[in-house]
């Protein structure tokens, strides 16, 4: 089987990883056991983009185990777990990733999974769903989008009439976005930074650009371990949210000179300029958690100084004007890069709604006309309840008289 990885003798620590998180993730006993019988996916070329990690592993052998043929790549140069990479390419799988790959192996890699001639396109990001319309690519049956940057770059390209298949935000079921990037970012994004700088957090300023729900998750994060949070925003209803949450709300001006650590999180470009970055104060150390790379302005940084010193795995420290400035992972996706991403239990709601969501288009997919649709109510619901049934959680039902006082 041809691929490109790192080192295929790393496939038993990636076993290992993989299992600790398929045990984390049970609620994939269920997605087998339902369609193990009929295997929905057989006979179905996927291609995935997604960072590889040791839950994606537990996604993409499911996804195998109900007969699907898959090639992957990564959705981001720096977060492959190497081990998790050499685990899938023992497996049959097509994996075409390593850690610290450049921008141009990057891209190759993810034109290697096109030239699979996938039926289904699973990406995170969007990079992978834009290079397939590039390259004029027309067996695509479906696809599926997994975070908001893609999401939002999907609805530029509908808008503009561009769209060739169908397409579900998984990004947008409510099983994903409220816990996937309010809690697990959360969690993994302050995890990066703890292992990032082996710093104390508790006293310290820390500005969170973006009160979305990946800043809402940090910055709720954040004030949990002690840290005195600020925020800023551009919309007035974040921003007053933010307000009520009990943060400080200003602008970057305000709050930059003081912060000890500014973490963007807003899917917008130029969010924290070479100028802002001029006028903090020395040590401050900036990272970034949205997607792309684009909300510091990192080129600036490398142009400033062209020899950052590496000062720890994932920390470069820029020498401008006398002043020092640290850089946690080049500016990338900081929970996926200095951390392992959200946790299993966490992405098994996301994955569990990649899966089904894949299974729905397969099954459904002639009657969709090429748009952005919603995972379906009753996967999110059905989720949500595997979860709770997971964490031993009973809830109550509506009576027939509360059902029928409620119009239902
Ligand atoms: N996105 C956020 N966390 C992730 C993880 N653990 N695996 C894959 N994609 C992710």
């Amino acid at each position: 089987m041809m691929g490109r990885i790192s080192d295929k003798n790393l496939a038993q620590a990636g076993k290992r990883a993989h299992v600790w998180a398929r045990a984390h993730m049970t609620i994939f006993d269920y997605i087998l056991k339902r369609y193990a019988q009929n295997k929905p996916l057989l006979g179905i070329k996927l291609a995935f983009c997604l960072h590889i990690t040791k839950e994606t592993s537990v996604l993409v052998r499911c996804a195998q185990n109900l007969g699907a043929q898959i090639a992957i790549c990564s959705a981001n140069p720096l977060s492959t777990q190497d081990d998790i990479a050499a685990f899938l390419s023992s497996h049959n799988i097509l994996t075409y990733a390593w850690r610290d790959e450049s921008n141009s192996e990057y891209n190759e890699c993810i034109m290697d999974v096109i030239r699979f001639d996938p039926d289904i396109a699973v990406d995170d990001g969007g990079d992978l769903h834009n290079k397939i319309h590039q390259s004029g690519t027309t067996k695509i049956m479906g696809g599926t989008e997994e975070t908001t940057s893609g999401v939002s770059r999907l609805r530029i390209l509908h808008s503009r009439k561009g769209l060739a298949y169908p397409i579900i935000a998984v990004n947008n079921a409510s099983t994903k976005h409220l816990f996937d990037n309010r809690y697990g970012t959360g969690q993994s994004a302050i995890d990066g930074l703890l292992r990032a700088t082996g710093l104390f957090l508790a006293g310290k300023r820390i500005l969170v650009c973006g009160y979305g729900w990946v800043g809402k998750g940090i910055a709720s994060r954040a004030r949990g371990m002690g840290a005195i949070v600020s925020v800023t925003e551009v919309d007035p209803v974040r921003a007053l949210e933010a307000s009520m949450d009990g943060f400080y709300v200003a602008q970057l001006s305000v709050c930059a000179g003081y912060a000890d650590f500014i973490i963007t999180c807003t899917g917008q470009k130029h969010v924290v300029t070479i100028g802002d970055i001029l006028k903090m104060k020395s040590g401050v150390i900036l990272a970034n958690a949205g997607h792309f790379d684009v909300e510091i302005d990192v080129k600036s940084l490398y142009n400033k100084d062209r020899s950052p010193v590496q000062v720890r795995p994932n920390v470069e420290q820029f020498t401008i004007n006398g002043k020092i400035i640290y850089l946690i992972s080049c500016g990338r996706v900081l929970n996926l890069v200095s951390s392992e991403g959200s946790p299993p239990e966490i992405m098994a709601l996301s994955f569990a709604n990649q899966l089904l969501s894949i299974i729905h288009l397969v099954k459904n997919n002639k009657g969709m006309r090429p748009g952005i649709y919603c995972v379906p109510k009753k996967i999110d619901n059905l989720i949500a309840q595997a979860a709770l049934k997971s964490m031993n959680i009973e809830i109550d039902k509506l009576s027939k008289v509360q059902q029928r006082y409620q119009g239902i």
